[in-house]
């Protein structure tokens, strides 16, 4: 197997960050292929916590790392990270980290815009990470857009100031706020295009080169399925497609080069921002799972709403993404949880339902189907073979791959790269 997709099941925060970076140590080039820094990508080594939120988690592997066509970039905090990295010693040289010329760039009103819609109470609040993912999508779509090519272009100055007028515009009139100050946001943005400058290519070109060359290929979604903005909870959802079939698209790579797709599931659900949970808990349970997870955003340090694993949402996400395997993480999490619930299915008005509703109105009043199986007391954050997991554990997992139809090649029980059970590894 040479090209691996690695994509989020539920809501997110899943540990695609840890997973990506222990496998990229088998891989040659890490892309990610969508979102920006909405995402908080978090790997532990040697008991030291990096958390990336725009290069690929490939980058402590010291692998090739490429910012795909599909992603928007806030270029202050890819300068921040690229800083962070090399203060932590690690060498981020143009050949290293490279930047498609077609992703698109965060300015300023799209920050503005984000924040503005969120605090206004005009229209409905999506609870986003205030990162100005949303609008920097929009203007995409809209072909307002500035890319990183027309970031280096010499009309880079008329393009910004045409469309940052239309910006100001609507956030004087229609929010009542200051308007963006163009002068400013050329002199911040003419630093950045001399510091990124090296690092921006044509990466479609350099992955077919790769793929040609029979190098290993591991493309890092960002988000989570039901975060997809076709195929999630939406509007509650984020901007961009985060399944894997983005993993073309926002890479610029045809799909019969996909060799293996990974689901990385959490072992019991988390969401962050607004929008239905259908297992969430608001007991005990439900803030032991917070705290013993310490679940807390690694972007915006919202706390992280928790609930029992669902099996409606992980099978939809088998179908949406052609999962060939799962991931399971935070296992150790549940140690110490007397009984688990395992959501098999939903009623809805006195009907049982199997599949994921479309719509939110369905979904809000779905009541989920548990089975109970018994939890383990047992620490099983050392266990480094599955063999050596508790019983009820290993029925837990048993549990877990019979209703999804799939087989779980890797367990994570810390957040260590090393803490780790491999099943089936998806590079050998
Ligand atoms: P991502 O966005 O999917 O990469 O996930 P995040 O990094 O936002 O959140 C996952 C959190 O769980 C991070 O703090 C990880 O260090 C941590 N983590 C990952 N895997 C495990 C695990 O198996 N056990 C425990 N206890 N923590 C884990
Ligand atoms: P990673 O890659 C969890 C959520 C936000 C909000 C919604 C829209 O770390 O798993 P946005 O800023 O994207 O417009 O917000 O999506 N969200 C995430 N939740 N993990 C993420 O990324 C997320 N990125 C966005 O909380 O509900
Ligand atoms: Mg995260």
């Amino acid at each position: 197997m040479s090209n691996l997709v690695i994509v989020g099941t539920q809501w997110g925060d899943e540990g695609k960050g840890k997973i990506v970076d222990l496998l990229a140590e088998y891989s040659d080039l890490v892309v990610r292929f969508q979102g920006g820094n909405n995402a908080g990508h978090t790997m532990v080594v040697d008991g030291e916590q990096f958390i990336s939120h725009l290069i690929p988690s490939g980058i402590l592997q010291k692998k090739q790392c490429i910012i795909g066509n599909g992603m928007v970039v806030d270029p202050g905090v890819l300068i921040e990270e690229i800083d962070y990295l090399i203060g932590k010693g690690i060498q981020i040289d143009p050949d290293m980290l490279l930047i498609s010329q077609k992703a698109h760039v965060i300015m300023p009103y799209h920050k503005a815009i984000d924040a503005a819609r969120e605090g206004c109470g005009k229209s409905r609040k999506i609870g986003t990470t205030g990162r100005g993912i949303g609008p920097c999508y929009e203007d995409k779509a809209a072909r307002r857009g500035i890319r990183f090519i027309d970031l280096l272009d010499e009309d880079f100055e008329k393009n910004v100031r045409g469309v940052a007028e239309e910006k100001n515009f609507y956030l004087t009139s229609f929010h009542g706020l200051d308007p963006i100050d163009v002068d400013q946001l050329l002199r911040d943005y003419e630093g950045y295009r001399k510091r990124l400058a090296p690092y921006v290519s044509d990466i479609s070109v350099l992955i077919d080169k790769a793929v040609r060359k029979g190098n290993r290929i591991l493309f890092e979604g960002a988000q989570g399925t039901h975060l997809d903005i076709d195929h999630g909870t939406y509007p509650y959802v984020t901007s961009s497609s985060t399944i894997s079939g983005n993993a073309c698209c926002g890479s610029g790579i045809g799909p019969k080069r996909m060799d293996s797709i990974i689901g990385i599931v959490k072992a019991y659900t988390t969401r962050v921002g607004e929008g239905p949970f259908p297992t969430e808990l608001f007991d005990a349970t439900g803030d032991f799972l917070q705290q013993k997870g310490a679940e807390f955003g690694a972007t915006t340090g919202r706390k992280r709403r928790c609930g029992w694993i669902d099996m409606v949402m992980i099978r939809n996400a088998v179908m949406l993404n052609s999962l060939t395997g799962l991931a399971l993480t935070k296992l150790d999490v549940l140690g110490g949880v007397e009984e688990i619930n395992i959501c098999t299915s939903y009623m809805y008005r006195n009907q049982r339902i199997d599949h994921f509703p479309v719509s939110l109105k369905v979904l809000g009043e779905c009541e989920p189907v548990f089975e109970t199986v018994p939890g383990w007391k047992e620490d099983i954050s050392s266990v480094r073979s599955a063999d050596d997991l508790p019983e009820n554990t290993r029925n837990y997992l048993q549990r877990i791959q019979e209703l999804s139809e799939t087989p779980i090649d890797l367990i994570s029980v810390g957040p260590g790269r090393n803490e780790t059970i491999i099943l089936n590894h998806p590079f050998k």
